[in-house]
């Protein structure tokens, strides 16, 4: 299994991964498809999530897992990826839609809001921007910017 950001030309088969999962994808293009973290697995692009840093405040594209290969912890994988990457760019709060699939992300720490809970600039994204979302509300996420081992280690120069 291996975790990649994405690169321009992968742009169609993510928005069909995405729309196969029902998800928004319409105004995805080739600079925002590089702010979504792919899983690779048996040479195939398994899933797949993005983020949006806007400032303190980020966009969640939720993770999208090929219909054949959920159950193995591929969502929850690229979750965990896409939040650290989010706090090391700077974000703070992670917002997402609510909606059908909410309760898979009320289970790994996001909690519901109103819509007048969401910042401004979250709520004009594309994600948040039809009617639907007024009803739905959304949900958030404070996150926590702790730094790789890895990244660390760089840093003392060690
Ligand atoms: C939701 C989704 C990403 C999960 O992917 P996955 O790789 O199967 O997820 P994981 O293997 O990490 O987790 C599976 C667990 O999540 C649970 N789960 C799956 N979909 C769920 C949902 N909609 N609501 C609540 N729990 C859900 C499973 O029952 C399973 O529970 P268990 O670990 O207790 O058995 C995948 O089903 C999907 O792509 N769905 C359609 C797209 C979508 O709605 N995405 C947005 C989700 S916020």
């Amino acid at each position: 299994m291996v975790f990649l950001f994405a690169h321009p030309p992968q742009l169609a088969s993510i928005k069909d991964l995405l729309a196969r999962c029902d998800l928004p994808h319409e105004d995805l293009d080739p600079n925002s498809i590089v702010h979504f973290l792919t899983c690779r697995t048996e040479g195939t692009l398994a899933g797949a999530t993005g983020m949006d840093v806007l400032n303190a405040a980020a966009v969640l594209r939720p993770p999208a897992v090929a219909p054949e290969l959920r159950g193995r912890g591929i969502g929850s994988l690229l979750l965990v990826r896409i939040e650290r990457f989010a706090a090391l760019a700077g974000a703070r709060q992670f917002f997402a839609r609510g909606g059908v699939n909410e309760d898979y992300l009320l289970a790994r720490g996001y909690l519901r809001i109103s819509w007048d809970e969401i910042p401004e600039a979250v709520r004009s994204h594309a994600v948040f921007s039809d009617a639907a979302g007024q009803e739905t509300g959304g949900l958030v996420k404070n996150l926590v910017a702790t730094k790789m081992p890895a990244a660390r280690k760089a840093a003392s120069g060690h």
